[in-house]
């Protein structure tokens, strides 16, 4: 993976005021623990296959670990638990925990959908595109606010498609991509500084002039 920045001192300071915005959105806890799985313990442990799952005394052990990188989860014992069933599933089946959400028509996104595939105070995204054929696309991705941001579209294989750092202008990001391989697709987004995403498109696109 590349990384494009450093987390801020100023995002970490709109992180608290953040919280207390969006505190009351309804989101599935499971869901949101797979978000949590897929952005932040994805850095180290995305396709980590080894097809055994863990033993039960690791979940023990890796408590601290886990709580080292998600500090949300210190007092939330749930949560540590429910991120070493995705990290079991992961490693046994060698994919991502599936996710009920197929994607809206046309495959255009809205800030409803698209708040429940967040992380609370970071602003990671984890959105299941669904499948996508061979061809060329283009995402289309509108943000609250400029905010550079790490963008990845990953396959089902784990093999990155996209894999860069973008600078909005009028909140507006595009990004054509070619798909080769038919599967499934996954778009992860890191910001720079906590940034809402209130639009994401993704759309077919003919190449005949170019
Ligand atoms: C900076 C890299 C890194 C990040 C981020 C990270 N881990 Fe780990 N994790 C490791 C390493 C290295 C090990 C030890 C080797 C191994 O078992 O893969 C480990 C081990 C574990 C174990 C024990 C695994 C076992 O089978 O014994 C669990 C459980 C675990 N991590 C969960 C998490 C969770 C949940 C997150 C996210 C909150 C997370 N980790 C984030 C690097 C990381």
């Amino acid at each position: 993976m590349k990384w494009c920045f450093k987390p801020s001192v100023l995002g970490i300071i709109s992180l608290l005021f953040l919280s207390s915005s969006v505190h009351s959105e309804q989101k599935d806890p499971f869901t949101d623990s797979v978000v949590i799985f897929n952005t932040i313990c994805a850095k180290c442990h995305e396709a980590q296959c080894s097809g055994r799952m863990s033993f039960d005394d690791a979940y023990e052990t890796s408590k601290n670990h886990v709580i080292r990188h998600y500090g949300e989860a210190s007092d939330k014992q749930w949560l540590q638990q429910e991120l070493f069933t995705i990290l079991n599933y992961m490693k046994e089946k060698c994919a991502f925990y599936p996710m009920e959400s197929a994607p809206p028509p046309k495959r255009i996104w809205g800030p409803d959908i698209l708040n429940t595939m967040a992380t609370l105070l970071e602003r990671n995204y984890f959105i299941p595109l669904g499948p996508l054929s061979p061809e060329n696309y283009r995402i289309d991705l509108e943000l609250k606010k400029d905010i550079k941001v790490t963008i990845h579209l990953v396959s089902e294989d784990f093999s990155m498609v996209i894999d860069d750092c973008f600078t909005p202008s009028n909140g507006e990001i595009r990004i054509p991509f070619s798909i080769s391989e038919p599967g499934n697709y996954y778009f992860r987004m890191y910001p720079q500084e906590p940034v809402q995403i209130t639009r994401l498109k993704v759309s077919p696109v003919e190449l005949n002039n170019e």
